[in-house]
């Protein structure tokens, strides 16, 4: 057999013979379906009950059973923009993950509440920049005078403290659809850019974007002494970046982009920018969220897309384009699991307890942090 398997119009890579079923997908542990009719029925009493004083956002992301109560669905960029704009909403249910949401609570105003259905959506790769850590590279950076001309340059996908620091010593934050947009900004207030957490975000945008050399940037692993770098080396630098990667999109590799393109004949290769280096390098369009499914949408019929992308997103994207090719680009790629903790049951469960009075899963941001790390997402609103 060819090793080829599909679930609808989504078509999976496969290497054995058994890969004509869900089988050919399946992530350790399966997901479970949206079948459940009472599920559904409450989702859509609780929703119906809270009217206009609800919102709910849902990132591209999350499973099909909770992006259908999704008022409103985007990127991240997109939702952060819709909680700042919808004013109205007592209650923004965020389905997304914790620094999404954090980010919601610091936009919205303080009569708003953000509320997690499952406090356990976190981000590994938020979690892989500290505060501790990231005051303790940027001392070095002070001691060796180079903190006045350095912006920090820090993606979405960080804690509501690192977005804080980044207010608080004149940085701004991006998302991937801003990232270019963002360095270059920073590009004319320094010379040099820490960014974080994403290493290969600030890779890819540092030297496919700006057209820096890889070696003017160079990696802060926060687990070595002084980043494992040399002073020559951290005051030679034009990007620092931080050791950090989403452990999604971080797995495609160069040979699932060679190993497709073998297979398939024709076949474009899209990914987003978090993905490593050279698997964005070898790629025929990248872009986030927003602009891989714009990508998808406006390319001509009967065209094939080996996407590098979260799986829940992918699957969405083959349904919703029957009349193209939609692969995935690497079966062995997961969905990430942090988003998927939002399930229907969260969903009902945060609706229903809202709608009786009880609100459960608030995320607030404590008002010093907060203070800072607004400096910085407003200043991300602000870019041209
Ligand atoms: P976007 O900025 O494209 O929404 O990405 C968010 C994210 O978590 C990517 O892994
Ligand atoms: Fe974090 Fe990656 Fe999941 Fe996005 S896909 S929430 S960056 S782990």
């Amino acid at each position: 057999m060819s090793g080829l398997s599909s679930i609808g119009n989504l078509l999976l890579l496969g290497q054995g013979a058994d890969l004509s079923s869900e089988r050919g997908v399946s992530c350790t542990g399966e997901l479970p379906h949206a079948s459940d009719p009472d599920l559904v029925k409450r989702a859509q009493e609780a929703r119906a009950k809270l009217g206009n004083k609800a919102m709910i956002l849902g990132h591209h992301y999350q499973r099909d059973e909770v992006i259908q109560f999704a008022d409103i669905t985007g990127d991240s960029f997109k939702l952060a923009q819709a909680a700042a704009e919808r004013g109205d909403a007592e209650f923004v249910f965020f389905c997304g993950v914790h620094f999404m949401a954090e980010s919601a609570d610091i936009l919205t105003g303080p009569t708003q509440r953000v509320i997690l259905p499952d406090l356990a959506a976190g981000c590994s790769m938020a979690d892989m920049a500290a505060a501790n850590q990231v005051n303790d590279a940027w001392r070095v950076m002070q001691e060796l005078g180079i903190s006045t001309k350095t912006i920090p340059v820090t993606y979405m996908n960080s804690t509501a403290a690192i977005k804080s620091f980044t207010g608080e010593y004149g940085g701004t934050i991006c998302t991937s659809s801003n990232a270019e947009r963002a360095m270059r900004w920073a590009f004319e207030k320094g010379e040099k850019v820490f960014f974080l957490p994403d290493q290969h975000l600030g890779r890819n945008t540092a030297v496919l974007k700006l057209g820096l050399k890889l070696e003017d940037c160079v990696l802060w692993n926060p687990w070595k002494p002084r980043g494992g770098l040399t002073d020559q080396e951290i005051k030679s630098a034009r990007v620092i970046l931080w050791r950090g990667h989403c452990s999604v999109h971080g797995r495609f590799s160069i040979e699932n982009v060679n190993e497709i393109r073998d297979r398939i004949a024709g076949v474009k290769v899209l990914v987003h920018p978090e993905c490593q280096h050279e698997v964005v390098r070898a790629a025929d369009v990248v872009g986030s969220t927003e602009m891989i499914i714009k990508t998808v949408k406006e390319s001509p019929s009967g065209s094939s897309w080996a996407v590098g992308t979260e799986l829940n997103l992918v699957k969405r994207l083959a349904a919703s384009n029957p009349d193209k090719k939609v692969y995935f680009l690497d079966k062995t790629v997961c969905y990430c699991s942090t988003m998927n903790r939002i399930d229907l049951p969260h969903l009902v469960w945060a609706l229903e307890s809202v709608a009786n009075g009880k609100v459960v899963n608030e995320i607030k941001v404590e008002a010093k942090i907060a203070h800072h790390a607004r400096v910085a997402l407003e200043r991300m609103l602000a870019l041209p």
